[in-house]
């Protein structure tokens, strides 16, 4: 049965303290208790390769996972006792974003390293590096592996975590509570209560503190790299600092605003502009996250969809936990009669959750079975509290507001969905401050014959400067003969063979992930031009071919060749968006809603997975990025 006296409140109240204390431990241990993640690897826009200039004079490139802000980018040289030399070597290449071109002394830099620092132009993120400067005549940049790339220390990944689980939990719960407030509470209470409206501007603020606190962190790793900011000008002078002076700023005025309307008592007006200015706000998170290192716009909508599902299941756990917690809690003929109007909501909320969550974890790490970077492990434990959360959730959307005695009731079981939610949001802040895989991993590519036993992949895998890296028994000295494969406005011209060399001494991330695998590996840095190309593994002085794969590459990626599987995860994404869409769809046309739920809620929720699964869907399948 469920009980509204006074000790009952008090117990739900020591029970969301609970739940505000696991999310703060959780907050704490995250980033210490997954290896890696504290320590100076977590990093954004990693150095990938280090490409040598083609002739004898030029300019190194430094090849990047993400795009670079040219104003808070750069190089210095600098001795081992890491006194610079000559400052300000490097410049961000006006045609490629993702490239720092460094001049590095034609001679007499033996004993110099290229300390380099980078502002990631998608997420903000700074890294630095440094790695022993290569004479530039010389074949390879090969002077040495040098530090790996150097993201946040660790209090400043902890403080960026913090500041995520304010700024994510108060935009989620200011947009959420307002679908809650209208299709859950009013119609069972005849109105939305003011409390509900003054969380949603205290929400607001906690947003904008955490937004700030974003800006805060950023400039204090733009310091340590050695960057001195007026912040002034940092939040003027770039793309990524005006959208993260913008995720603090929006929110401070639309909780003004909402306290404001409040006062008037225009609760109804209130609660909506807290709404529009919390989703004004994720969009500006998601361009400003991790899904706008690519040059299509599929990931940023994904990513939005993503957060505007976990709204709605989120808002309206934390409306239901605080209601029945708060001081005046609803009846219990209230709270059953809520249950399946909530469950209305959910039931698409959840469903866009899961295959927009899945397509962003194929995009981020190109491999659901790893857990060997700290990104991936951090996904696997957020992927169990939410597949936790989701089975408390499914018990109660069977229970559809009968109070079956299972797990403790209807309320705790309720309790218990809510404080795995908020753990939920701990390990997104955790997610998103760490270094996503798929950007520094180098992409294999497809054999064009049946021999197996060596294999290519190419890092970035863009046109451009790259890094070749051959697996498999190839001795060094073998050569990679690259023969553009023709058709029109393709390079006609074929490169002299590259001799590949041993990895040991070559920098970044693709070399070093190559040298962490068993096997042999050698490579060779090279400019591929846009097109399409036959690679040969040619061994020998007879010039005997060993291996061939066929691939083409552009601007922006590898456009055929790679090595996928079989199914590639995200058409299975663009798949369940599609089906659902259609399946919502047939429900709606035949006036139907799904089982167990109330009906206008149920009937809201499948039209807007109709309209976002279907967009979607179809936005992946044709302008998605090519994995
Ligand atoms: C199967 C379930 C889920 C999977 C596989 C998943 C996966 C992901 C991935 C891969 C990202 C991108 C992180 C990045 O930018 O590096 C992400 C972001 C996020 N997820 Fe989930 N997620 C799931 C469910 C949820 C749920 C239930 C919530 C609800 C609280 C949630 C909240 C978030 C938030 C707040 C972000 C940050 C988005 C941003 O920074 O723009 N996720 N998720």
């Amino acid at each position: 049965m469920i009980r509204s006296s006074r000790w009952r409140a008090a117990a739900a109240c020591a029970r969301l303290a609970a739940i505000a204390s696991v999310a703060a431990a959780g907050l704490v241990t995250f980033p210490i208790a997954i290896p890696g993640a504290s320590t100076p690897v977590a990093a954004h826009s990693g150095l990938v390769a280090v490409v040598p200039p083609d002739g004898g004079g030029g300019e190194l490139r430094l090849v990047f996972s993400e795009p670079m802000e040219a104003r808070f980018s750069g190089a210095d040289l600098v001795t081992s006792e890491g006194l610079v030399v000559r400052a300000d070597v490097g410049r961000i290449d006006p045609s490629d974003p993702h490239v720092m071109l460094v001049a590095a002394p034609a001679s007499g830099g033996e004993g110099l390293s290229v300390a380099w620092r980078a502002l990631s132009a998608a997420d903000g993120h700074v890294t630095s590096g440094a790695f022993p400067s290569p004479s530039t005549g010389q074949p390879g940049a090969g002077g040495g592996p040098g530090t790996p790339t150097r993201g946040h220390s660790p209090g400043h990944l902890s403080l960026e975590a913090l500041a995520k689980v304010m700024a994510f939990g108060g935009l989620l719960v200011a947009l959420g509570l307002l679908l809650f407030g209208r299709f859950v509470v009013a119609p069972v209470l005849g109105a939305v209560p003011r409390g509900m409206v003054i969380t949603q501007a205290a929400a607001l603020g906690i947003a904008a503190i955490g937004g700030f606190l974003l800006l805060l962190v950023t400039e204090l790793e733009l310091a340590a790299a050695g960057t001195v900011v007026d912040p002034f000008a940092y939040v003027a002078g770039n793309r990524v600092g005006a959208l993260l002076a913008l995720r603090g700023a929006v929110p401070v005025g639309g909780g003004a605003l909402t306290a404001l309307l409040i006062r008037q008592g225009a609760l109804g007006r209130g609660s909506e502009v807290a709404a529009s200015i919390a989703l004004a706000t994720l969009i500006l998170t998601a361009l400003s996250g991790h899904a706008a290192a690519y040059a299509s716009p599929v990931p940023v909508a994904v990513d939005l969809v993503h957060l505007i599902a976990a709204s709605v299941w989120l808002g309206g756990l934390i409306g239901l936990a605080g209601m029945i917690g708060g001081p005046t809690p609803p009846s219990a003929v209230a709270v059953r009669a809520m249950i399946p109007r909530f469950s209305g909501l959910a039931v698409a909320a959840v469903a866009l959750l899961g295959l927009t969550g899945l397509y962003a974890a194929w995009l981020e790490t190109e491999d659901w079975t790893s857990v060997a970077s700290p990104y991936s492990l951090v996904l696997a434990v957020k992927v169990l509290i939410v597949g936790a959360a989701f089975a408390v959730g499914a018990v109660n959307y069977l229970d559809a507001g009968r109070d079956l005695p299972i797990g403790g009731g209807l309320i705790r079981r309720i309790t218990i969905e809510a404080g795995l939610a908020a753990v939920v949001v701990v390990a997104a802040a955790s997610l998103t401050s760490a270094d996503p895989p798929s950007l520094t991993r180098a992409i294999p590519i497809a054999p064009a014959g049946a021999d197996r036993l060596v294999s290519l992949s190419v890092a970035p895998g863009r046109a451009g400067p790259d890094l070749v890296v051959v697996s498999g028994p190839v001795p060094v000295g073998a050569t990679l003969e690259l023969t553009p494969l023709g058709g029109e406005g393709e390079p006609a011209a074929a490169p002299e063979p590259l001799a590949l060399g041993p990895l040991d001494l070559v920098p970044g991330a693709a070399a070093a992930q190559a040298r962490s695998q068993t096997g042999g590996h050698v490579g060779v840095t090279t400019s591929i031009p846009p097109g399409r190309w036959d690679a040969a593994i040619v061994v020998g002085a007879a010039g005997g071919t060993i291996a061939r794969f066929d691939f083409g590459l552009d601007g922006s990626g590898i456009t055929e060749g790679r090595q996928a599987p079989p199914i590639p995860p995200p058409l299975l994404a663009a798949i369940g968006l599609l089906i659902g869409a259609l399946l919502g769809a047939a429900l709606l046309a035949r006036g139907l809603a799904p089982p167990l739920v109330e009906r206008r809620a149920g009937r809201a929720s499948m039209a807007a997975f109709s309209v976002l699964g279907g967009v979607l869907g179809v936005a992946i399948l044709t302008i998605g990025p090519r994995l």
